[in-house]
């Protein structure tokens, strides 16, 4: 057979774990996300659990969603926790972001609800715009102190009278939230700050936040603090705040926004379903972008952070396209999802897994009903999107240990010239190193299952008509046997809707015979693969 492309993946070069939070969601009290999407409500007749729609929860359990932010996002950044808990008749109707109307139906409780629901991690995002640094102190109490007396230690006592109160609202047991987000986009939404002042309120907000636990070590890890990184590629932020954060108040993690736009000045542009070549090509090496964010975030983080411990949080992150594809006026940032949103699925978490050692974990934005979302709801009706089924083609890689992989494939020219996408609105533009995009990408892991040992091969042909055949060799090993799955479609501008929820789903891959450690595979145009290869 002749071949196009060669694949090595290299088992003695292993990058480290992948954490399974680079799998992570975010949800928003915005458009359509939460009222409709997640919340229905317990009186509905859409199946919930507790008012949470049911269809929601096995979603997100079938591609075992590790971690879930909330409740923004710029909403975030004037929401007041308070608003949200107590008996919901008494809650207040609150004007929020992007002038919507808040019930705040929807609050801590419902969302803890949601997270035990599915299994998951909480993760919060605090108001340090509009709120004093004492409600994030008492917020982080209302969660995490225990509800028996004096457990903090020292002093006899009572109980803490914020977990007093947490019972009184349902919950005896803490929370025990871990990730805290200490504001989001501070440089905009979040205050319009400077990468000082924002490493001075850091400090401030996070000075002698109360930690729980019994043990020195369960206190130290009761809390993960994320200091808020960049916009795009700013890594001039990330340096300035890192010098501003003192040693005594280093974070477990810095985030970072990337949306992958069609236009360098805005993070919302082009249309989600009508699109020509060029700029399907176009937006997978903006996507694609998003390797450069990362080595240059590690860089600037590696200024003042010298052993590397804080790591990178890449907590929103999707392809933002303009309005036209709304799923109706309440849904606002709602678009329709495609074949080409699954491909840059895939090519975003395969970067991701080639820079494990870098990136702890990232949020798709978001899950439902907004930007690169895995489902679409409307009152009774759902679907999930391609990216959904990228999302659980990809699970085997969670928690695996990420190998190096090199990948010789010729690159495809970007057909557009374009300015550096820095992402957002802050884009200052220069030369575009986004001017190619690989001709075929991809990242491998290895984990020990109840099959031995498996290495899972996760591979993206973004060419809109060639198919590649492809040597993959993996030196030092025999093959025992292969399975895989291909998410593809005959038109890349096919995707899933209320009345095709299942256009786009994937099917199981046409495989040859390993021999020794080589497999010769055709990887099918624009196609996204997971190959498990059980070793022998
Ligand atoms: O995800 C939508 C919005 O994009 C978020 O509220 C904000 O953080 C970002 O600008």
């Amino acid at each position: 057979t002749s071949v196009d492309a060669h694949i090595t993946i290299l088992p003695a070069e292993p990058i480290g774990t992948i954490a399974p939070e680079i799998y992570g969601h975010f949800i928003e009290q915005l458009g359509g996300v939460i009222y409709d999407g997640v919340w229905v409500g317990e009186k509905s007749k859409i199946p919930n659990h507790h008012g949470v729609r049911q269809a929601f929860i096995d979603a997100m359990r079938a591609v075992k969603a590790p971690v879930l932010r909330w409740p923004g996002g710029c909403f975030a950044d004037s929401y007041d926790w308070r608003d949200g808990i107590g008996p919901a008749e008494k809650r207040p109707q609150r004007t929020a972001f992007w002038t919507q109307e808040d019930s705040n139906r929807y609050g801590l409780h419902e969302f803890m609800t949601t997270c035990r629901a599915i299994g998951c991690e909480p993760y919060l995002a605090a108001d340090v715009r509009s709120l004093p640094a004492r409600d994030f102190y008492q917020w982080v109490e209302y969660c995490n102190a225990p509800s028996t007396p004096n457990l903090s230690g020292s002093l006899p006592g009572g109980i803490n009278a914020l977990a007093a109160e947490r019972a009184r609202n349902g919950s005896p047991e803490p929370f025990n939230v871990r990730y805290w987000g200490v504001g989001n986009e501070v440089w905009g939404c979040g205050g319009s700050q400077t990468a000082e002042e924002y490493g001075g309120e850091y400090r401030r907000y996070t000075e002698w936040i109360p930690r729980y636990g019994a043990t020195d070590e369960q206190r130290r890890d009761s809390l993960r603090l994320i200091a808020c990184g960049a916009n795009g590629d700013d890594a001039r932020w990330t340096a300035g705040v890192m010098k501003s954060i003192s040693e005594h108040h280093k974070p477990f993690g810095f985030s970072t926004h990337y949306y992958t736009s069609g236009d360098a000045k805005k993070f919302a542009a082009g249309d989600a379903l009508e699109f020509d070549p060029p700029t399907y090509y176009d937006t997978l090496a903006r996507g694609a972008f998003m390797e450069r964010i990362i080595t240059d975030s590690w860089s600037a983080l590696g200024e003042t952070n010298h052993g590397h411990s804080v790591k990178i949080i890449m907590d929103e992150w999707g392809a933002w396209y303009s309005k036209s594809t709304e799923l109706g006026p309440k849904y606002n940032l709602s678009q329709q999802s495609t074949m080409r949103d699954a491909i840059l699925s895939g090519i975003t978490l395969d970067i991701f897994h080639k820079h494990a050692d870098k990136v702890a974990m990232a949020n798709v934005a978001q899950t439902i009903n907004c930007i690169h979302s895995l489902m679409l709801a409307s009152e009774d009706k759902f679907t999930v999107t391609p990216t959904f089924h990228v999302f659980k083609m990809y699970m085997p890689h969670q928690g695996a240990q990420s190998l190096r992989v090199e990948f010789a494939a010729a690159s495809i020219p970007n057909p557009i010239a374009r300015v550096t996408p820095v992402g957002g609105n802050s884009a200052d533009g220069s030369i575009d190193p986004a001017s190619k995009l690989a001709g075929l990408s991809g990242s491998a892991s290895i984990a020990t299952t109840g099959n031995g040992k498996v290495m899972t091969l996760t591979v993206v042909n973004p060419h809109l008509d060639q198919p590649i055949t492809t040597e993959i060799v993996i030196p030092g090993v025999t093959i025992a046997s292969v399975t895989g799955e291909v998410l593809t479609a005959p038109d890349i501008h096919a995707h899933n809707d209320f009345t095709h929820p299942n256009a786009v789903h994937p099917e199981p891959a046409k495989l040859g015979t390993p021999s020794g450690g080589r497999l010769i595979h055709t990887f099918p145009p624009a196609s996204v693969t997971a190959l498990s290869l059980i070793l022998a």
